[in-house]
Order: structure tokens, then C-alpha cells, then sequence
């Protein structure tokens, strides 16, 4: 994660809540800039003692079990939601369209707290689910409740984490507190490489030993002028074993690692295989805790498949980082404007006094 300088760190006086808080990643990112985590809910046992331990909070279990009027008062709600597709019902009414699903918990705590933002992420295939009627809903929804919406898909790859991950990002001011706001997703294109965050000789980054390991010939690293790597920012496939299908393709450390994923099949479920120092092998928890920007400190599970499991649900906090920046300008430019409309309202009404003392 990046560090946040005291002077940046504006949203000090902000209270969040954590949905589908996962092992807490946008916590992270949240606090970094001052603000304060009151209430987070997970489901997963697993998970929430993970996030226990590491933010000395503990989430609240499932949240279609937990009302409105349960959560303390926030400013931000944050919440990285499983992807369901919603039944579309005749009038295409948004929330009600919601209902069954995990996004409808999200709506109806939104309607009840009005949180001034809203800050969402999903897989990338979101805004093509169901030929792009769920996102309309969960649009539509949020319009209902006077949010103003802004959506883009960011990968990871391009702020300064070597791994490949696309995700949908839902930012949405209250009308009420931020009239038709302009927001700028953050744009970035820092270069990274596996060989950044790599271990020396991880005792949990399971070796691969088999007989089908097959190389093909064609990457050969690059340098510049300067004797530099000139680094893809993407992955390189440089072999397999068996077929090459899910969990089956090699890479080359040069380039990034592939989506981590909690369920991913194969050989290297749910890291992917890397040659590294002559071997084959899969990334360990500390990697994939480096890969998601996570700081040294991180406590995850004993257990590496759940540790695997916990990294690939979770998020890029360098990603969020970035937005929230954003949103901050977003807070800043609202502030500017509705302080010079205040001054040319009170500028306005001293010249009619002015006026109708003279007439
Ligand atoms: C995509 S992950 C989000 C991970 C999180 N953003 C993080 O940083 O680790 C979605 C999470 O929602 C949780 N979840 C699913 N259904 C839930 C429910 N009904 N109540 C609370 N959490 C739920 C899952 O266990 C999973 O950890």
C-alpha cells in the first residue's frame, strides 16, 4: 500500500463501514487517510478472524441478517459485493428489482443512512452480466436514492502491483450533499515486475515437480539504452504442464503474476505457476499479500490454501488508494464551489440591501 503523508490524510473527521469486509482491504485503504472503520460484516469465519486479528475489529456476520438501524451512522460505505443477477421486474423500478439479492442489503442501508459515498467493486465482467441489465439496476437503484453514479473498470497492473486484475469500481455522491459532482477515476501507468515483490526461497510457495513441464522458446528479455529490463506490465506465458489449461500455464517473473482468485482450479490454483530461480512453483501468502498491497505486517491464516483463498477475494489497496485520492478531490472541488456560491449569494443579497435602501 502507499504511504499517506499526515498532510493527506483528509478524511479524518469520515466514518466508514465495511461490507462484505472480506480480510479487510478497503479498511486499509480507508484508514490510511485518517478515516474511522465503525462497523464491518462478513460471513466467512475464516475470514473475519483474519480481520480480527489484523484491525483488532470484528465484523459482524451475515448482513441480510442485521437491520438498517443496527449500523452506526457513516459517512462512506464501502463494500466489495458478490456478483447476482437481478430478476428484472415489469417497471424496471431499481431497489425493488434489487430484492434477493446481496446488492438489495447494500440499497436498503443505503436508503436508511444516506451516506454522503458510496464506494463498490466487482469482477469486470459486472458491467456484462446479464447483457448489462444488472449494472442498469444497480444504477437505476442508486439514481432512485438521488446518488450520482460513476463506474470504470481499473486494472491493478497499472498502479505499481505486478499483478493482472480488472475490476469494476462504483463511486456515487449524495445529490444532497454534493450537487451533480464531477469525478475523475485516477490514471496511472507505473511499471512493476513479479521479481519486486518476490520471496527468497518461501518455504509456502508450493514447488511443481512433474515430467509434462513443457517451455516454449519465444521470451527473451529485453533491456534498453540503459541496460534496463523493459518490463510488458502484463503477464508472460512462457510454458505449462499437462494441458495448459486453468492453473496450468507458466510464467515468466519479468512480466506480472495472473488474477489471483479464491477458487481457481489446477496444478496452481489460485496463484498461477512461475518459473523462479530454475523452478516451478506457486506464489506463497506473502507474495499474494504483496500483490494486493498489503503492508509486511499482515497477519494471514496458518492454513496457505485459506490464506490463497482470503488474498484472491480481497482487493488491490493500492487501487483504492488511488480512487479515494480522487474522491477527496472530488470533497475539495465541492467544498471550493459551494463556498464561492455562498459568497456570491451573500454578494448578491448585500447589493439588493444596498439597493432598496437607496430607492
Ligand atoms: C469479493 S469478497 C470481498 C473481499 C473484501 N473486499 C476484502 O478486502 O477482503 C466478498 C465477501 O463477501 C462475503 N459475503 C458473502 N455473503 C455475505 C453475507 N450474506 N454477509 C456478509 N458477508 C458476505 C464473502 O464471504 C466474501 O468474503
Amino acid at each position: 500500500m502507499i504511504d499517506i503523508a499526515e498532510i493527506d490524510k483528509k478524511l479524518k473527521d469520515y466514518k466508514f463501514i465495511d461490507l462484505f469486509a472480506g480480510i479487510g482491504g478497503f479498511h486499509y485503504a480507508l484508514k490510511s487517510f485518517g478515516a474511522e472503520c465503525v462497523f464491518a460484516s462478513e460471513i466467512d469465519n475464516k475470514a473475519s478472524e483474519t480481520y480480527y486479528i489484523n484491525h483488532n475489529l470484528m465484523p459482524k456476520g451475515d448482513i441480510t441478517k442485521i437491520k438498517e438501524k443496527d449500523i452506526p451512522k457513516h459517512d462512506i460505505l464501502c463494500g466489495g459485493f458478490p456478483c447476482q443477477a437481478f430478476s428484472i421486474s415489469g417497471k424496471q423500478k431499481g431497489f425493488e428489482d434489487t430484492r434477493g439479492t446481496l446488492f438489495f442489503d447494500i440499497a436498503r442501508i443505503v436508503n436508511y443512512h444516506k451516506p454522503k459515498i458510496l464506494f463498490l467493486e466487482n469482477v469486470k465482467n459486472f458491467a456484462r452480466h446479464d447483457n448489462g441489465k444488472t449494472l442498469k439496476v444497480v444504477l437505476n437503484t442508486l439514481n432512485e436514492m438521488n446518488y450520482n453514479v460513476h463506474f470504470k473498470v481499473l486494472n491493478t497492473s497499472k498502479f505499481g502491483l505486478p499483478q493482472n486484475r480488472e475490476r469494476i469500481y462504483i463511486i456515487a455522491f449524495n445529490n444532497n450533499f454534493y450537487k451533480n459532482t464531477e469525478f475523475n477515476f485516477p490514471v496511472s501507468n507505473e511499471i512493476s515486475s513479479l521479481n519486486d515483490i518476490l520471496e527468497d526461497n518461501p518455504t509456502d510457495g508450493k514447488i511443481i515437480e512433474r515430467e509434462d513441464i513443457e517451455f516454449y522458446k519465444d521470451y527473451k528479455p529485453v533491456k534498453n539504452i540503459f541496460g534496463e529490463l523493459n518490463l510488458p506490465n502484463k503477464p508472460i506465458q512462457i510454458g505449462k504442464v499437462n494441458k495448459g489449461g486453468q492453473g496450468e500455464r507458466i510464467y515468466h517473473p519479468d512480466g506480472h503474476a495472473i488474477t489471483l482468485s479464491a477458487y481457481g482450479g489446477g496444478v496452481g490454483a489460485k496463484t498461477g505457476l512461475y518459473k523462479i530461480n530454475s523452478k516451478i512453483r506457486k506464489l506463497s501468502p506473502r507474495e499474494c499479500a504483496r500483490l494486493q498491497g498489503y503492508p509486511e505486517s499482515f497477519i494471514f491464516p496458518k492454513s496457505i490454501s485459506e490464506a490463497h483463498k482470503q488474498f484472491g477475494n480481497s482487493v488491490s489497496i493500492n487501487v483504492l488508494q488511488h480512487i479515494t485520492k480522487e474522491i477527496i478531490n472530488t470533497i475539495e472541488r465541492n467544498e471550493q464551489r459551494t463556498e464561492v456560491g455562498f459568497k456570491n449569494r451573500k454578494e448578491r443579497l448585500q447589493e439588493r440591501e444596498r439597493y432598496s435602501i437607496q430607492v
